[in-house]
């Protein structure tokens, strides 16, 4: 299984989305590539927020690694599945799909319609964002191992 997390500046949400995932799959020996890009490309090649980084920190995953990257096309071959956090983020992954079966790889990281919120420009969403991340992470993972997402 390959996932790309995907959201607008690839510092916030998916490289906490990429970071939470990789450690739960290979914490549960699952052979699965994780990855995550942003929509827009001004922060490629940067790490994570510091703010992001922190939190992560607090509940025990290291992101300080992690580079951003910019969605691009080729990126509909290369994975699976595409979980973005808003419908914003959906519209601009989904505009450069050509193909049906890529654009069915492209789903909302939330169930419900539900959006990531952007923590940005609010210090203090980076600690819900990040629970609400790290619970969803781990359903997913249990929807993908009974193959109903
Ligand atoms: P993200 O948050 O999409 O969760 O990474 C953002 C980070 C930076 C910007 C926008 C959203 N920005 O405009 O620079």
């Amino acid at each position: 299984m390959k996932i790309l997390m995907v959201c607008l500046g690839n510092i916030c949400r998916s490289p906490l989305a990429e970071g939470v995932m990789r450690h739960l799959v290979e914490e549960q020996g699952l052979d699965w590539e994780i990855a995550s890009a942003g929509t827009g490309d001004w922060h490629i090649n940067e790490p994570a927020d510091k703010r992001g980084i922190a939190i992560a920190k607090k509940y025990g995953y290291d992101i300080s690694k992690q580079r951003a990257r910019h969605f691009n096309p080729d990126h509909f071959e290369a994975f699976d599945k595409i979980l973005v956090m808003d419908q914003q983020n959906e519209k601009d992954v989904l505009k450069q799909a050509d193909h049906l079966h890529h654009r069915e790889k492209v789903m909302l990281f939330l169930p419900d319609n539900l959006e990531v919120t952007d923590p940005y420009f609010d210090d203090k969403l980076f600690e819900p964002v990040f629970l609400q991340i790290e619970e969803r992470c781990r359903q997913i993972i249990e929807e993908i191992k009974k193959e109903s997402i």
